[in-house]
Order: C-alpha cells, then sequence, then structure tokens
C-alpha cells in the first residue's frame, strides 16, 4: 500500500516521540511492503508563533487530504496565558471537530512485564486489565455553547452540556461494535441521576442495545465508575461515556498501565480518516532531554496501521516487538522499576525497531 499521513509533531516532547514513531512505521514499511509518504504540518503552540495562531487552515487542509493523521502533543507553559480561542489546545480541538472524529479509542493494556509500575495492589490486577475507552470527542461540554455573563452573583462562565440523540447513538453503535471483538461487554458510564443530557445518553444507549443482544450491558454513574475503575479493573471491558467523562477516566485507567506514556489512541469518524495520537500531553519540563517514552505513540502508529489501513498483521508486529522489549526489561524512566534497564527515548525506538 502507499499511504499518505498528515504528521502533526506539536510542541514539547512531541517531535521526539513522533520521530521515534516515523522509524519504527518506516521499517514497518521495509518489513511488509508499503510506502508511508509523510507530510509535516503545524498545529498548536509552534503554529502559534510560527504563524501567530494555533490551527491554520494550511493544517486542516493537509489532513483533510491525507490518509491519515498523526499528532504527538500540543501545548506549555509558554502559551498557557492566552486566551481560550488561542491556546495551543484549539488546535486539537479544530482537528477533532474539522475532521469529524466523533469516537475516540483508548485502550488501557497492563502489560505483563509492567504490573511492577502498576500503582494498584498486585491482587487487584493478578487477573490483568484490558480496557477499552470509547470517548465521545465532538459533543458535550467541550463544543457546548461558552461563554460569560453577568449575575447577581457577579462575573460567571457557562460551558453548555449538549447531547443529541444521533451523536450519542453512533458512539454507541461505536462501543458495542468493538465489545463485539472483545469480551462482549459494554459499560456505559453517565450521570443520570443529576443530569438533563446523560438522561438522553441513557435512554439511547438503551434503545441502541437492543441491536445487540449478544453484548452485555451495565451502567454506572460517573463518580461510581472512577471508584469501580480502582476497585474491580479487571472486570471492565468496553466503558462508553460522554466527552469530559470520558476525558477524566482514560486518565484514571492510564495509570493501571504503569504510565500514560503507555497509552495510545485513535480518533474516528464516518470514514477511513482517522488521528492517532499519544494520550499523554506535550511535557515541557522533560521536553529535549531523550527521556521521554515513545511507545504510546509507537503503539498509536499500531493502532493507526489496524484501524485506518486494515494491517492487522502490522499492526501487530509492532504490538509484539513493545512486548518483547519489556520482557526483555527494557524501560523509560517512567516505567523503570528495580533491576530494569533505563533506557532514553531514542533507544527505546531504537529497541522496538530491532524486534520488528
Ligand atoms: C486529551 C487532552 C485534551 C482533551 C486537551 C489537551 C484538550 O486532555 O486528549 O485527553 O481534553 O481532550
Ligand atoms: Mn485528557
Amino acid at each position: 500500500m502507499k499511504l499518505n499521513i498528515a504528521l502533526v509533531p506539536g510542541d514539547g516532547i512531541g517531535p521526539e516521540v513522533m520521530a521515534q514513531n516515523v522509524l519504527v512505521l518506516n521499517k514497518i514499511g521495509e518489513k511488509f511492503g508499503h510506502t508511508f509518504e509523510y507530510k509535516e504540518v503545524d498545529a498548536g503552540g509552534i503554529a502559534i508563533d510560527k504563524h501567530g495562531e494555533p490551527l491554520p487552515q494550511n493544517t486542516i487542509d493537509v489532513c483533510k487530504a491525507s490518509d491519515s493523521v498523526f499528532l504527538a502533543a500540543v501545548g506549555g507553559w509558554k502559551w498557557d496565558t492566552l486566551p481560550g480561542n488561542m491556546r495551543p489546545e484549539r488546535a486539537l480541538l479544530g482537528l477533532r471537530g474539522e475532521l469529524g472524529l466523533y469516537a475516540n479509542l483508548r485502550p488501557a493494556t497492563l502489560h505483563e512485564a509492567l504490573k511492577d509500575a502498576c500503582p494498584l495492589k498486585p491482587e487487584l490486577v493478578k487477573d490483568g486489565v484490558d480496557i477499552m475507552v470509547v470517548r465521545e470527542l465532538t459533543g458535550g461540554m467541550y463544543f457546548g455553547e461558552k461563554g460569560r455573563k453577568q449575575t447577581d452573583m457577579g462575573e460567571a462562565a457557562y460551558d453548555v452540556e449538549q447531547y443529541s440523540v444521533e451523536e450519542v447513538k453512533r458512539i454507541t453503535k461505536t462501543a458495542f461494535e468493538i465489545a463485539r471483538k472483545r469480551k462482549k461487554h459494554v459499560t456505559n458510564v453517565d450521570k443520570q441521576n443529576v443530569l438533563e443530557s446523560s438522561r438522553l445518553w441513557r435512554s439511547v444507549v438503551l434503545e441502541v442495545a437492543k441491536d445487540y443482544p449478544d453484548v452485555e450491558l451495565d451502567h454506572l454513574y460517573v463518580d461510581n465508575a472512577s471508584m469501580q475503575l480502582i476497585m474491580r479493573p479487571s472486570t471492565f471491558d468496553v466503558i462508553v461515556t460522554g466527552n469530559i467523562f470520558g476525558d477524566i477516566l482514560s486518565d484514571e485507567a492510564s495509570q493501571m498501565t504503569g504510565s500514560i506514556g503507555m497509552l495510545p489512541s485513535a480518533s474516528l469518524g464516518s470514514g477511513s480518516l482517522g488521528m492517532y495520537e499519544p494520550v499523554h500531553g506535550s511535557a515541557p519540563d522533560i521536553a529535549g532531554k531523550d527521556i521521554a517514552n515513545p511507545i504510546a505513540t509507537i503503539l498509536s502508529g499500531a493502532m493507526m496501521l489496524k484501524y485506518s489501513f486494515g494491517l492487522a498483521d502490522e499492526a501487530k508486529a509492532i504490538e509484539d516487538a513493545v512486548a518483547k522489549v519489556l520482557n526483555d526489561g527494557y524501560r523509560t524512566g517512567d516505567i523503570m522499576s528495580e533491576g530494569m534497564k533505563k533506557v532514553g527515548c531514542k533507544e527505546m525506538g531504537k529497541l522496538i525497531i530491532d524486534r520488528i
């Protein structure tokens, strides 16, 4: 296959982890006979510095014209005081919205070799952790009406949490389809005891579930879900939830894997174009030191091969190589434990490539 990939390295550790990812993809191309062509574009803080805005039109155009988009990370202290619509994060939200990527898949898997890096007691994770968080990505309060107004308590601000039937339907279907290929168990997370938007959400989930009698469905309020995730992580399979709840719960789930540096993600819409990114941020405190963990980005590459291009064997080659490196005892600082061999970002990339 010949595939065009838009690369958005972004800020902080973004360019470092992206560089390793590209080397891994090139190795896959070599081994399996594919050509990956890359077009690098600016988004986030670097785009603010170079073009005066976080998401230039050219970036959107290049991304739309490509087969798939790869984003590393955006943001940093330097741009933290800018107004909301000029912040680097706008680039991420803008791309998700512009590309119609409503389904965000965040798999949290605890590698056997990383059990020591997981902060939970061993007995809580003895049965393993393999959770797929399916987060709605283009709705809810992230995209609802927002603004400021005067109230009798002084100035106030609001972000409206709104979901339409169609928006809930499509993300719920995505979750059920994924569950069918896994353990056939969906947990819906909402706050329907309080929020009207969650009451609509729950009713649509129940409706969609009728088409999937083979998949077990249960429901948790988001506060309870955050507690259950810690108490019984092994019992979860697919979690479907809205944008803000999914943002929070996926960070929580990431800790089961030992480090947020291990968590990849895929953002999908109705077509084959997807955007792939590590769940972690730009980590400006460790940028440029060659100590970042590139595994989340490299595993996002595997997700791209699988979900956008249908290259399941190639994806597995990456996942297996990552598992081998971990089994061989190599660790970046974030997943380091006693007796293991500590390596930097570039070295980790190389070790993975050697095993493909
Ligand atoms: C994420 C991030 C983003 C989000 C930020 C950077 C806008 O936290 O992808 O989880 O809140 O969605
Ligand atoms: Mn987040």
